[in-house]
């Protein structure tokens, strides 16, 4: 059914509008009977539904219906599967058909900053083109049900310290490239129902209240259709929001703010059409909801926590291994560690979900007969060393043919509403690692968290499994990856750095609590360590298998890519080993021009294969303008020079396979504004200002300029040419005209004005 929605506003009243823009609840939308307009219900999210029916709270504390908890979204990005995140969210989007969900609150794609930021687990990567794709997936499956989403937290929200009032401050260029680009690939590529905004300020202006945010980002030019609701609490100025197109107050203020919403448009303060717009995004995105129910949906937990099994063995990382994974089947085996029988498999806060069952590797293993033995070592919910356990632990570990010790981050470490202090695993972990590692040599790691942490030892032990914040399922899935029953095949979303101070933003992390600078600008996770070359425990994208894969046959287009269209790149990718397998390929873009500020390379496709052994698979890759781009304030748009791309395709970032070239040619102008301060070199590599002044330089040869040019005064000075012909275009016009003589100095002024009118500046 076509509703009339602009119709249906028009017959409602002031206040019947007011009060549509806030939560009649903790999570409904308000209904207006006499017009039909039902109440509908959110729910948290991302990775599982955490409905409450009765008492409710925005911190994880009460009662919430059984669900399926899905691997969380620090596992689920490292799947890089499109299409694996894609049918969770049509799981998900069933689910909450028959949970009679409107929206569900997700995904969140805020970037991984700095890996102390309590609430990493929830998020996807330090890399926006990866997370973008990703949530981008997520947001078609469970819209695909007809069940809304809402992207979080929009924008700059990558920490929890006084995550509530604090401002993050950053460069446009940063919050473009970095910390906007994943919400912007989802908005065009899966248009979310909504989108929530964040508790904190940006450059000073709460989000909430945020009109370049809101309006001239979301809406204007991203083109987004569907409404805009605060975080829990984010209003700080109802009407400003309004105005700066934030539609829907959540949980509501108890009719608080409606009504100086309904003063502010008596008033003349605020436009009714600004809210006649929010009360129609709102009630669209409601409609869409309410008029496509799905009677049939069933939520089948059972069913669903199969799928949350299958998806995790996709998710895991296995980050090391000296060829003792897959572990045999009749191996002698010690788990050690109480993670093997109550694995940590989500994290604290808002997400946190009442799960239907959740499976341990112990468990797994015992109810596959196989021969292993188990003892606790360490607890799962603290730091505190047992010199008994330890004991135990370690002759456990002597008797065993291999030991698998689960360690992770306790609940308390990791949770949203605050951020770690340190990267690193309870000392009580660390010590018994190194102890059970010293008496059997085939040891295995297997890790449970939901952000880096710092792993001493890792040279030292035979394999080092990641399995996240892995879901429900994490305890069968992991026994499937240890003994081979599936081949790993996840990849790092995120760096693992040897150590905290490694990381670019360890200096401005968290900030002072009224302020937080990006100090370290577009340099963030890969795009730092990378070009700074620093050696880093493991790298983004990286994960191995039990299979081997080779990269050959890299081929290039022919023709120079242009602002406008695409051009396709081909790599073949061959299972060179004797499992079945899936292999991420992973296509980077290095900017060849010498242009200031460029990361030494960016993600800008991947792609999972799976390959049978011994098969060859060509994968292709679409590349447009866009992808070799960097956003340039200055011209207010997305900007890549003319000139050569290196195309880097591999297995991970560390690891890259094959090389090629790709040539680019623009038509956009960079502004150039003519003063004494702009140098000989930017008016020559100017297309407009370029023949103008090449030309003077030829009429003032004889001058000073020609002397300066000369051999004989490179000679004079000790130079080389080439140093001369540096030193020139490093010359601004200011200091040009006081070497030139008086005569050349006129006419360099009198040029400079008309290299600004050319320019059409004023
Ligand atoms: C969180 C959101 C969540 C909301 C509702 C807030 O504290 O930041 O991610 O969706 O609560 O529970």
């Amino acid at each position: 059914m076509e509703r009339d929605i602009k119709k249906l506003v028009s017959e409602m009243t002031l206040e019947e509008k007011a009060g549509m823009c806030s939560g009649e609840d903790f999570w409904h939308l308000k209904k207006v009977e006499r017009l039909g307009i039902p109440s509908v219900m959110v729910s948290d999210g991302p990775h599982g539904l955490r409905k409450q029916p009765e008492e409710a709270d925005h911190l994880g504390i009460g009662a919430s219906i059984v669900a399926v908890c899905f691997p969380a979204a620090c596992a689920t990005a490292s799947s890089f599967d499109t299409e694996l995140m894609n049918e969770m969210g049509k799981t998900l989007g069933e689910e909450c058909q028959a949970e009679n969900l409107s929206v569900l609150l997700g995904p969140a794609v805020n970037i991984k900053r700095s890996p102390l930021c309590g609430r990493n687990f929830e998020y996807l990567s330090e890399d926006p083109y990866l997370a973008g794709k990703m949530a981008a997936a997520y947001i078609r499956g469970v819209q695909s049900k007809d069940v809304g989403t809402s992207m979080k937290h929009y924008a700059a929200n990558n920490q929890e310290y006084r995550r509530m009032s604090c401002s993050s401050n950053l460069s446009e260029r940063t919050f473009r490239e970095i910390y906007l680009a994943a919400f912007e690939t989802a908005v065009k590529e899966a248009q979310p129902k909504t989108i929530m905004c964040s508790y904190n300020k940006i450059n000073g202006t709460y989000a909430s209240e945020n009109h370049h945010l809101l309006t001239e980002i979301l809406r204007d030019e991203w083109g987004f259709e569907g409404y805009v609701m605060t975080d829990w609490g984010a209003v700080a100025d109802r009407v400003k929001g309004i105005a700066a197109g934030l539609d829907l107050e959540m949980p509501g203020s108890g009719g608080f703010n409606d009504a100086k919403i309904v003063a502010a448009v008596k008033d003349g303060s605020l436009d009714e059409k600004l809210l006649d717009e929010a009360v129609e995004n709102i009630l669209k995105v409601v409609f869409s909801y309410a008029d496509n129910r799905h009677p049939d949906a069933v939520f089948d937990r059972d069913a669903d926590h199969e799928k949350a099994v299958k998806i995790e063995t996709e998710c895991a990382v296995l980050l090391e291994n000296n060829g003792l994974l897959p572990l045999k089947a009749d191996a002698k085996v010690a788990y050690i560690g109480e993670y093997a029988a109550k694995p940590r498999y989500q994290g604290g806060g808002s997400s946190h979900i009442n799960a239907s069952k959740v499976t341990s590797a112990l468990e797994s293993a015992e109810a596959k007969g196989r021969a292993v033995t188990y003892v606790k070592g360490f607890p799962a919910d603290k730091d505190e060393e047992d010199e008994k356990e330890l004991a135990a632990a370690v002759q456990a570990a002597k008797e065993a043919d291999a030991a698998v010790i689960f360690a992770g981050l306790p609940d308390i470490i990791e949770s949203e509403g605050y951020d770690r202090k340190d990267m690193k695993l309870p000392a009580c972990q660390n010590k018994l690692i190194e102890a059970v590692v010293k008496v059997q040599p085939n040891t295995v790691v297997v890790l449970h968290n939901g952000s880096p942490v710092e792993t001493p030892w890792a040279d030292r032990v035979a394999a080092v499994l990641e399995m996240y914040l892995g879901g429900q399922g994490v305890g069968e899935a992991t026994d499937l990856l240890l003994y081979g029953e599936v081949n790993p095949s996840g990849r790092l979303a995120e760096t693992f750095p040897l150590h905290l101070e490694d990381n670019p933003s360890y200096l401005n992390f968290p900030g002072d609590g009224t302020n937080v600078d990006y100090a370290e600008g577009v340099y963030v996770g890969y795009r730092y360590y990378d070009t700074k070359k620093m050696p880093v425990r493991w790298a983004f994208g990286h994960g191995l298998s039990y299979t081997t894969y080779a990269y050959g046959n890299l081929k290039m287009p022919a023709e120079a890519l242009g602002d406008e269209g695409c051009v396709k790149v081909t790599v073949d990718v061959t299972n060179t080993g004797s499992l079945a397998g899936k292999e991420v390929v992973q296509l980077y873009v290095s900017d060849k021009n010498g242009t200031a500020g460029r990361p030494a390379k960016e993600l800008k496709g991947f792609a999972k294969v799976a390959l049978a052994p011994g098969e060859t698979k060509t994968v292709e890759f679409t590349l447009t303008a866009r992808d070799l781009s960097f956003y340039h304030e200055g011209l207010g748009d997305w900007y890549a020079p003319s000139g050569s791309y290196e195309i880097l395709v591999g297995h991970a970032s560390d690891e890259i396979a094959l090389t090629g070239e790709l040539s680019f040619e623009t038509k956009k102008m960079l502004p150039l504004y003519v003063s004494g301060a702009t140098t000989l070199g930017e008016l020559l590599a100017h297309p407009v200002t370029a023949p103008v002044v090449g030309q003077m330089m030829q009429q003032m040869q004889g001058g000073m300029m020609g002397a300066m040019q000369g051999e004989d005064t490179a000679e004079a000075l000790g130079t080389g040419a080439e140093m001369m012909e540096a030193m020139m275009m490093g010359m601004p016009l200011k200091s040009l005209a006081s070497f030139a003589g008086p005569e050349a100095a006129a006419q360099i002024e009198q040029m400079m004005g008309s290299l600004n009118q050319m320019l059409g500046n004023q």
